[in-house]
């Protein structure tokens, strides 16, 4: 049976810095508030008309080098994204366009925060049939251009930042490949993250009046994705690790989608998994959507904090509902 492995990393995010400071000049908010609550100190905005196709090229030019591949060598260009350059066609076919690799088959992947963990495993699918060799697999999204600026988004609006993160999938020829994926969601909690607008099952899609409501900025019961996961993403872990026997003290390394500091410590605690085992770069970033894990996994992986033959956790949760993880050995 074939497996797969990840044979290069790359991640860009906009060079423009907003501090909690900077936010607390536009909304009703303080860097205290959100950084007790969330851990995060800063994030990334675009400047201009740039899309997550735009993030996404630096970085899978970069982990197409680092494969040793070039965009022609591609069979499929997977892109997660909730936040699509334009409602459609998908931003894989945008990519795809930068890369100038017409013919190369493009996905979508729209499963938020949890995009990057179900596209790997899709990824993953495909070479293991043997139906394909090289795969690009991005999670890429720019937030800034769709936040609700005034204080009645501000428990959203502090939140989230702009960035893209690219890993380009091989055939495994050694131990080093994916060993496992666990995937799921819970629709009947659609509505607890969501972006209504434009919305295809009203007509017309987008009235002045819907957006006087504010209905096409993000919509978010706090403490309801908290909770679910600090539940769900523990659990996951566990059952990725014990499908395939290992328990928690066999993790070299945990990326967890960087959603909240709070809500990654307490999974940590739930676990039982010491600091140096879970890797956190949201003080920098914030909650970058499916970009969150590749761009943690490259920075862990250019810190020297993976090395060949470890075990690696990939674990995310968020909109849909949806939560997953992979199972990697490095
Ligand atoms: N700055 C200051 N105050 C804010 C604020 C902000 N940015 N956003 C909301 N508030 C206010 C609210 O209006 C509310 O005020 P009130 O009590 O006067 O009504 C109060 O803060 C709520 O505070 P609290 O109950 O302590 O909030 P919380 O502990 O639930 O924290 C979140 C809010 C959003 C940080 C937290 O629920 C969270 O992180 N949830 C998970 C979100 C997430 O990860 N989403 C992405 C999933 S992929």
């Amino acid at each position: 049976m074939r497996s797969s492995r990840i044979a290069g990393l790359g991640h860009f995010v906009p060079e423009r810095i907003v501090t909690n400071d900077d936010l607390a000049e536009l909304i009703d908010t303080s860097n205290e508030w959100i950084v007790q609550r969330t851990g995060i100190e800063q994030r990334r905005w675009v400047d201009g008309d740039v899309g997550p196709a735009d993030l996404a090229l630096q970085a899978s030019k970069d982990a197409l080098e680092e494969a040793g591949l070039s965009a022609k060598d591609l069979d499929m260009i997977i892109f997660a994204t909730l936040s699509p350059d334009i409602n459609f066609p998908g931003s894989s076919c945008l990519l795809q366009k930068s890369l100038g690799v017409p013919g190369v088959a493009t996905l979508d992947i729209r499963n938020q925060c949890t995009g990057f963990v179900y596209a790997l495993s899709v990824a993953d699918q495909f070479i293991k049939t043997g139906m394909m060799n090289h795969i690009l697999v991005v999670g890429g999204e720019v937030h800034s251009s769709g936040m609700d600026m005034t204080n009645r988004g501000r428990d959203v609006t502090v939140l989230f930042g702009d960035g893209a993160g690219a890993a380009v999938l091989t055939v495994a020829d050694d131990e080093s490949c994916i060993l496992d994926s666990k995937l799921h969601a819970d629709g009947s909690n659609y509505d607890v993250l969501m972006l209504e607008l434009p919305a295809s099952r009203l007509n017309p899609r987008l009235s002045p009046e819907m957006l006087d409501e504010g209905r096409h900025y993000p919509q978010m019961d706090g403490r309801k994705v908290f909770r679910n996961a600090v539940t769900e993403l523990p659990k996951v872990v566990t059952e990725v690790l014990e499908a395939n026997g290992y328990t928690t003290e066999d993790i070299d390394l945990l990326i967890p989608h960087q959603a909240n500091l709070r809500i990654n410590q307490m999974a940590a605690r739930t676990l039982g998994l010491r600091e140096d085992q879970v890797f956190n770069n949201i003080q920098k970033y914030g909650n970058t959507t499916a970009a969150s894990i590749p761009i943690a996994l490259h920075e862990a992986v250019e810190a020297g904090l993976i090395k060949k033959g470890d075990l690696v956790v990939l674990a995310a949760f968020g909109a849909g509902l949806t939560w997953g993880a992979n199972l990697i050995r490095w």
